[in-house]
């Protein structure tokens, strides 16, 4: 598989760190579905177990409003689409995009996705107040807290009153804390509690999967 490799002194702000996601995700798109399917690979419960813990928080319902940010080839999306959730979903790599759009072809749920953009969670293109559910998986823990934070706020402000957003964090002990931008840097569960309390959003559940949190957020009105 062609790789690409991070150049993590470059990543100090988050504008160089989604240019450097983007180029390594269009490089890696074509091969991204096989990664850990194999239960002895080291990756499948990264990329087999918890995506399916991860859609149960999410606990999709029929005709539910759900944002899908940095949807990746559509993994996720498309088991809320299967559900019944009308599903938009957006990514910043053209390639896992296709990847996505591929994915879907001939699909009886297909109806079900209503929108795929190509866009960053810097900006995020919808009106404010307008999903059940925003959700995010698998992303965050390459940017540092502090830019992290600017996306956190940009999916609250999509999310309706008294919505969830449903995201994962790495913990600093897990294999991604270890490898990721993060290391030294991941905020711990007081921290992420008390800092997204500050933007108006309660943890009601938390799951701890494989190398992350996985964690449920309520919108204050
Ligand atoms: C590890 S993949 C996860 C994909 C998917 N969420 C999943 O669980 O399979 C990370 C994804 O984040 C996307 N991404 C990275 N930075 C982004 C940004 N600033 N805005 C939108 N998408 C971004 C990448 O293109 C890639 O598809």
């Amino acid at each position: 598989m062609k790789k690409y490799i991070f150049d993590w002194k470059e990543k100090k702000s988050f504008k160089s760190a989604s240019k450097q996601l983007e180029k390594k995700y269009d490089i890696e798109s074509k091969e991204y579905d096989k990664i850990g399917l194999n239960p002895k690979n080291s990756w499948y419960e990264e990329m087999v177990l918890a995506p399916k813990e991860f859609i149960k928080l999410i606990n999709p319902k029929k005709n539910e409003k759900i944002l899908y940010c940095a949807c990746g080839t559509g993994r996720i999306s498309i088991e809320l689409a299967k559900k019944g959730a009308k599903v938009y979903a957006f990514d910043i790599s053209k390639g896992m995009l296709n990847k996505l759009k591929e994915n879907l072809r001939d699909k009886s749920f297909k109806k079900n996705v209503i929108e795929i953009k190509k866009a960053s969670l810097e900006e995020i293109p919808y009106k404010d107040d307008s999903f059940d559910k925003v959700v995010c998986r698998g992303t965050l823990d390459c940017f540092h807290p502090k830019h992290y934070l600017k996306f956190i706020k940009e999916m609250k402000r999509v999310l309706k009153p008294n919505g969830y957003l449903i995201i994962d964090l790495p913990w600093p002990q897990g294999k991604l804390g270890k490898i990721s931008y993060n290391s030294k840097k991941c905020w711990s569960i007081v921290e992420i509690k008390k800092r997204f309390k500050e933007v108006g959003l309660i943890l009601k559940k938390k799951n701890d999967v494989g190398t992350c949190h996985q964690l449920r957020f309520e919108r204050l009105k």
